[in-house]
């Protein structure tokens, strides 16, 4: 047994040996158990020390394999949809959506089980309520979901303008303005509970929630906080909860723990009635997997590996957001590879080699002060399916296993089989190092999925 090298998986947890290592499948995502439960019990117990409840955002993480841990450390799961409300269902707790717009089968389906739906606009609300009374008609009021709206705070220090949820452009909640102009007609429908004098059977939102936070600490926090109190502080007396969303990288070494807690109890020393949520993704699972890869062919000329993983099919947030995963090498991951200099990316306009290497300094150099450098690359025919440039301290060869770290997060729920590139296994790694595969995915999975 060997510990996990530096910190690519969350402390404490353990790795199986290279033999063991060397004869899993590959790719295959490896979910570590022991990560999962550093990651969320560091959750509860920030939860409990801020008295807030703590929600799964399944899309960035979820598996069935993982439910027993969301259920011993967490208040439920939050959904985008009904497939993701299903499966949070499963695994117990307070099962919460949001969509921009629900479909009415959709709708109808999450009014039957959900805890808590959030709508996008007072258009949405507006457009589903015929069918929420018939629905809930006759229903106790313990037994109806709670409503909620989801609201735009207008301030956001996101810079990847694709996951800032605050654009201009943005179609994520309900701007102040769109906010104010739906109250002339819904003021009354935000409220705690039914009045006595109110007919019970009228539904009514009685939270709210926003987001516009992306990996980020309680500083950005604190400053969004301060916008959505200017814009909708005066609705919180009105409403029994309040979902601050996700994007707070809480499980992070430098995450500030203390001023979150700050925060929160300054909500509840302001509205001492207010249930406050957070709805984490990325924290639940960060550096809790790993994407094992293999080696397929070295060019000593280019410098190109192909691997057995993708940038494009299996990583797909390294093109999206993007961003350099961390890689060690099996035979040795107390030395992780090196990213030199800047991101290799074909983005840029790079007509031919000699405009790489103004680009990429040293690029395209074999080996730089003994450190052997290659461009890893996928096995698809995309031209930009590189994961990146890297140093290892020997050369690669045919057969090299590598590790890609933080793999637990957006990686698997958003795969893709383009150019018929397999799917990785699933293995979960228990905290005794033992290794379970949960699933291999094979041509069916592949060709079931077209029709
Ligand atoms: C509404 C909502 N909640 C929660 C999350 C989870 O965010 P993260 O995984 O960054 O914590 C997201 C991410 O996009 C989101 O859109």
């Amino acid at each position: 047994m060997i510990y996990f090298p530096a910190d690519p998986l969350t402390p404490g947890a353990l790795l199986p040996t290279p033999a063991v290592l060397r004869s899993l499948p590959s790719p295959a995502y490896m979910i570590s158990e022991a990560a999962l439960d550093y990651d969320m019990s560091l959750l509860r117990e920030v939860a409990d020390r801020a008295a807030c409840k703590m929600l799964l955002a399944q899309k960035a993480f979820t598996m069935p394999r993982a439910a027993d841990l969301v259920r011993k450390y967490l208040d439920g799961t939050t959904a985008s949809g009904i497939f993701e409300a299903k499966a949070g269902h499963a695994i117990g707790g307070e099962t919460h959506v949001y969509s921009p717009a629900y479909g009415e089968e959709e709708l109808r389906e999450l009014l039957s089980f959900a805890h808590t739906i959030l709508f996008n606009s007072w258009r949405e609300w507006e457009h589903w309520q015929p069918l929420i009374r018939t629905e809930l008609a006759g229903r106790p009021q313990s037994e109806r979901p709670r409503f909620g709206l989801r609201v735009n705070p207008g301030y956001s220090e996101v810079e990847t303008l694709i996951y800032n949820p605050c654009t201009p452009l943005s179609r994520l909640g309900m701007t102040p303005e769109a906010f104010n102009l739906g109250l002339s007609r819904w003021d009354s429908s935000i409220r705690r509970g039914p009045e006595p004098s109110q007919c019970s059977e009228q539904p009514y939102i009685d939270g709210l929630h926003f987001h516009a936070l992306c990996q980020q600490n309680a500083d950005v926090l604190e400053r969004v906080l301060e916008r959505f109190l200017n814009h909708y502080g005066a609705f919180l007396e009105r409403v029994n909860w309040l979902n601050l969303g996700g994007g707070h990288h809480i499980t992070r070494p430098d995450y500030d723990i203390d001023l979150l807690i700050r925060l929160i109890e300054r909500l509840h020393k302001l509205c001492p009635h207010l249930e406050i949520y957070l709805e984490p993704g990325e924290a639940c699972a960060l550096n809790a997997g790993l994407l094992l890869a293999t080696v397929l062919d070295v060019d000593p000329v280019s410098r190109n590996v192909i691997l057995d993983t993708s940038a494009a099919c299996h990583m797909p947030d390294v093109l999206e957001m993007p961003y350099q995963p961390r890689v060690w090498l099996l035979d040795n991951p107390a030395a992780e590879a090196t990213v030199p200099g800047s991101t290799l990316r074909l983005s840029v306009s790079v007509t031919d080699r000699d405009d790489l290497e103004t680009t990429y300094p040293g690029c395209l150099r074999a080996a730089v002060d003994g450190a052997e450098r290659y461009v890893l690359g996928g096995p698809t025919c995309l031209a930009g399916d590189i994961i990146g440039l890297y140093e290892f301290n020997r050369p690669l060869v045919r057969g090299d296993i590598l590790l890609f770290g933080d793999m637990a997060i957006y990686s698997f729920v958003k795969n893709n089989t383009f150019n018929g590139i397999p799917l990785p296994a699933l293995l979960w790694l228990n905290s005794d190092t033992t290794v379970d595969t949960i699933k291999n995915f094979g041509y069916r999975d592949f060709i079931e999925r077209l029709g």
